[in-house]
C-alpha cells in the first residue's frame, strides 16, 4: 500500500478534493488520548490544509469534523463514541458535513465494521496505520462514497505536512508502536510493533524547528528509550540534539526497564535536557509488576530513582499508576502507597484498572469490588496531593527560568509557563511574553501551580 500511494497519487487526491469542495471550507479536529494522538492530529491538519480546508474554531463552524480516538481505558472510548453520536444531530442541520473518525479505537478488531453498519452518518474511517492516506479517503467522501479503510500494520511515513499547535514548543515523533505487551494494555494492538525513525530524519526535523524559532521539543514514543533497540541509541540521539542548541529538550514516555546508564548520565551532562522525567511505575508490588509483565522490580525502580537523583538532585519525577489490577490485594496496594512515599513524585496520573478486550489481563480473575477500587484510588490521590504540595513548596524562594506558554484564563494580566522541572508557574505578565523565557522568583505555591514575579 505504502509504495502504491506515492507522491503523485497524493497530489492527485488533494487536487481532486480542492476542486470538489471549492473555497472557504473548514475543518475542526477533536483529539482524545495521549501526545501521540495530538501529534497525529497535527499531521491530519496539515493534510487537510493541503486539500484546501482551513481551520475552524468550533465544530459548529466546520464542514469537516475529525475525531482522533483513544481506547486505552473504557471511559476514553465511551467519551469518543458519545461525541461522535452527538455529531449526528449536527449533521441533521448541515447535511453536507463530513464526519471523519480515526485513531487507536478504529484499530480494534471489528470496530470499523461496527461504525460502517451502526453509524451510517460517519463518512470517513481510518486507523493509526493509514493516517497518510487521509487525502484519498477524503476524496472518496467528497465524491460520494464512504472512505473506510483500516490497515493491519504500518510502516514509517516521512515528509508528511503538519500544522503544529504551538510555534515555540513542538512534538517530534522518534518512534512508533510498542513491543512490550504489558498485560493490561491495548496500545501494542492498536499502534503496532516498534519502529524507529532514522536519526538523520529526526535531526533534520529538529534543525528546521530550531531555525523556525522553536524553543522546546518533546520527543515522542510509546517507549522512547527503546529507540532503535536500546537506551544507548536514545542517549546518542539526545546528545546530538543537545549540540543543536534548542533551548529545551524533553521526552516521553520512558519505560523503566530501558532506562540505560547512558540515559541516566545524560541527565547530568546535557545542557538542554530538562530536569523532568515521566517514569511510569504502575505498581509498587513485585507480584503485581510481574503479572503486569513490566520486567522490573520495585527495588530496581527505586535504584533508578536514586541514580537519577545522584546525577541531578533537583530532577522532578512524575508517574502513571494503575489501582485495582486483577487480584491486587490491600497489602499489595499499600506497597504502591509506600513506593510513592519513597519516591515523592511531583505528580502522578492515577487510573482504576479497565479491562481491555484481547489483552492478557482481561481474562484474569478479578474479585475486588468497584467500590473498594474507588476507595484505593482516593487514598492514593490524597497522598499524591501531599507530595505535590511539598514539591511545590520546596520551590518557593528559588529563581527559575520559565518558558511562557499562554495567558491565564482568569486574567489577561497573568501568564502561565513551565520550569525546567515541568512545574507550572503563574506570574504577572502579558501576551507578548508567550513563547519566550523569563526568569521568575517563586513566591508561593497553590494546589497544583506555583506563583511568582519577574526578576
Ligand atoms: N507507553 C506509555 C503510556 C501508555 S498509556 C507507557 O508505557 O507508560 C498511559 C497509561 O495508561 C499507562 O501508563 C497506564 O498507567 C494506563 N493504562 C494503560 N492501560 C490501562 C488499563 N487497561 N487500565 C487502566 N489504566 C491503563
Ligand atoms: Fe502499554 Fe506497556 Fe507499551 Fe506502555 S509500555 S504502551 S503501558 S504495553
Ligand atoms: Fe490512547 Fe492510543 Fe494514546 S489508545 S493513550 S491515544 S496510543
Amino acid at each position: 500500500m505504502e509504495q502504491e500511494y506515492d507522491r503523485f497519487s497524493r497530489e492527485m487526491d488533494a487536487r481532486a478534493v480542492r476542486d470538489a469542495i471549492g473555497e472557504g471550507k473548514k475543518y475542526h479536529i477533536v483529539v482524545y488520548g495521549c501526545q501521540m494522538n495530538v501529534r497525529d492530529g497535527e499531521t491530519a491538519a496539515g493534510l487537510l490544509e493541503e486539500m484546501g480546508f482551513s481551520r475552524a474554531e468550533s465544530r459548529e463552524d466546520a464542514d469537516l469534523v475529525l475525531f482522533e480516538t483513544c481506547c486505552v481505558r473504557e471511559n476514553a472510548e465511551n467519551r469518543a463514541l458519545g461525541n461522535v453520536i452527538w455529531l449526528k444531530e449536527l449533521k441533521r442541520d448541515k447535511p453536507d458535513l463530513l464526519i471523519a473518525v480515526g485513531g487507536c479505537m478504529m484499530q480494534e478488531p471489528g470496530m470499523a465494521e461496527r461504525i460502517r453498519k451502526m453509524y451510517p452518518f460517519v463518512d470517513i474511517v481510518f486507523g493509526t496505520h493509514n493516517l497518510y492516506r487521509l487525502r484519498h479517503l477524503v476524496r472518496e467522501a467528497v465524491e460520494g462514497r464512504r472512505g473506510i479503510e483500516i490497515l493491519g500494520e504500518g510502516g514509517l511515513q516521512e515528509g508528511l505536512p503538519a500544522v503544529r499547535q504551538s510555534s515555540f514548543s513542538a512534538f517530534v515523533n522518534i518512534m512508533y508502536g510498542c513491543n512490550n505487551f504489558c498485560s493490561y494494555c491495548i496500545v501494542p494492538y492498536v499502534r503496532g510493533r516498534e519502529r524507529s525513525r532514522a536519526q538523520e530524519d529526526i535531526l533534520e526535523e529538529a534543525r528546521r524547528l530550531r531555525d523556525s524559532g522553536v524553543q522546546e521539543i518533546t520527543l515522542l514514543g510509546q517507549n522512547v528509550n527503546s529507540y532503535q533497540g536500546g537506551g544507548a541509541a536514545f542517549a546518542e540521539l539526545l546528545r546530538r540534539l543537545d549540540e543543536m542548541g534548542i533551548p529545551r529538550i524533553r521526552f516521553m514516555t520512558s519505560h523503566p526497564k530501558d532506562l540505560s546508564d547512558e540515559l541516566i548520565a545524560a541527565f547530568g551532562s546535557l545542557k538542554h535536557l530538562c530536569g523532568h522525567l515521566h517514569l511510569p511505575v504502575q505498581s509498587g508490588s513485585d507480584r503485581i509488576l510481574r503479572e503486569m509483565n513490566r520486567h522490573y522490580t520495585r527495588e530496581k525502580y527505586l535504584s533508578l530513582v536514586e541514580r537519577l537523583r545522584a546525577v541531578r538532585p533537583d530532577i522532578g519525577l512524575t508517574t502513571d499508576i494503575i489501582v485495582g489490577f486483577p487480584g491486587e490485594t490491600e497489602e499489595e496496594f499499600r506497597e504502591t502507597l509506600s513506593l510513592c512515599r519513597e519516591v515523592r513524585y511531583d505528580a502522578a496520573f492515577t487510573f482504576i484498572y479497565s479491562p481491555r478486550q484481547g489483552t492478557r489481563a482481561a481474562s484474569m480473575p478479578d474479585d475486588t469490588p468497584a467500590a473498594e477500587k474507588t476507595r484505593r484510588i482516593e487514598e492514593l490521590i490524597a497522598l499524591q496531593h501531599e507530595h505535590t504540595a511539598s514539591a511545590l513548596a520546596s520551590q518557593v524562594g528559588r529563581v527559575e527560568r520559565v518558558l511562557v506558554e499562554g495567558v491565564s484564563e482568569r486574567s489577561s494580566e497573568t501568564v502561565m509557563g513551565k520550569t525546567s522541572r515541568f512545574l507550572a508557574v503563574n506570574f504577572p505578565g502579558k501576551a507578548d511574553l508567550v513563547g519566550s523565557f523569563v526568569d521568575v522568583r517563586i513566591t508561593g505555591a497553590g494546589r497544583n501551580t506555583l506563583r511568582g514575579e519577574r526578576v
